[in-house]
């Protein structure tokens, strides 16, 4: 099965930190890892020749939208992979899963990569709603969507997010599995499934044990190169 490392370092790192981070990576195999640096930085992780994605873009195609980059934009600069609908967009700046479905149709018309995060909050998950929130993102989120060859999905439980708390290997195999079968019913097709959440250099040796994952999507960790290579070794050889 293939498997990918998503580096997602959200709105971190300041322009000297990066170039000492480039430089943790030179010579070294970046294969599997995508990394995903705030918007400004990634000429540079392009020009080192690694794989990379953004974090989020417009939900408009393109024009007078200030401030805003376009999934064509995205595009044109050979940029493969998007994350959309990180809980932290849905959060803080209010994006719903009709505006997430539309971001997903403009970065798949533009041949982009989408890891659709969707995950549940803690007051979800005690109230065992988790698979019911699941299946509502899916459904809203890929809606009108027919294909669905560059969708990957990220499995991020809200409430492990960035707070050291992490559910079960068994809670991450049950989920992954009702998502993919939720996808192969309403497309009759597997899809990768990562997890997200808390994954550190010290739990991903327990959490590599869950078989049907196609990777993780890492945080605060992926900050440490020392941290994201050992991660990304355990996963990936
Ligand atoms: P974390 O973040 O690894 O810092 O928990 C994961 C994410 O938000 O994608």
């Amino acid at each position: 099965m293939e498997k990918i490392i998503v580096a997602n370092m959200k709105m971190n790192l300041h322009f000297d930190e990066v170039n000492n981070y480039l430089n943790e990576f030179k010579n070294y195999n970046t294969s599997g890892l995508v990394f995903c640096p705030t918007s400004i930085y990634l000429p540079y992780f392009l020009n080192s020749n690694y794989e990379v994605g953004i974090q989020n873009y417009a939900m408009y195609e393109n024009g007078a939208y200030t401030g805003e980059i376009s999934a064509s934009q995205v595009k044109s600069m050979n940029i493969n992979y998007a994350i959309i609908g990180h809980s932290e967009r849905r959060e803080y700046f209010e994006e719903t899963d009709n505006i997430i479905n539309k971001k997903i149709k403009l970065g798949l018309e533009n041949n982009l990569k989408i890891i659709l995060c969707i995950g549940e909050t803690l007051n979800h998950k005690e109230n065992n709603q988790t698979n019911e929130i699941l299946k509502k993102q899916i459904v809203e989120g890929l809606k009108d969507i027919k294909d669905i060859n560059n969708i990957i999905i990220a499995y991020e439980p809200i409430w492990s997010i960035g707070t050291g708390l992490i559910p079960t290997n068994d809670e991450i195999y049950d989920t992954t599995n009702f998502i993919k079968e939720e996808i192969n019913r309403l497309y009759n097709k597997d899809i990768m499934v990562l997890y997200g959440g808390s994954v550190t250099d010290e739990n991903i040796n327990v959490l590599s044990e869950i078989n049907n994952l196609s990777g993780f999507l890492v945080g605060g960790a992926s900050l440490k190169p020392d941290k994201l290579k050992r991660i990304k070794e355990t996963i990936i050889y």
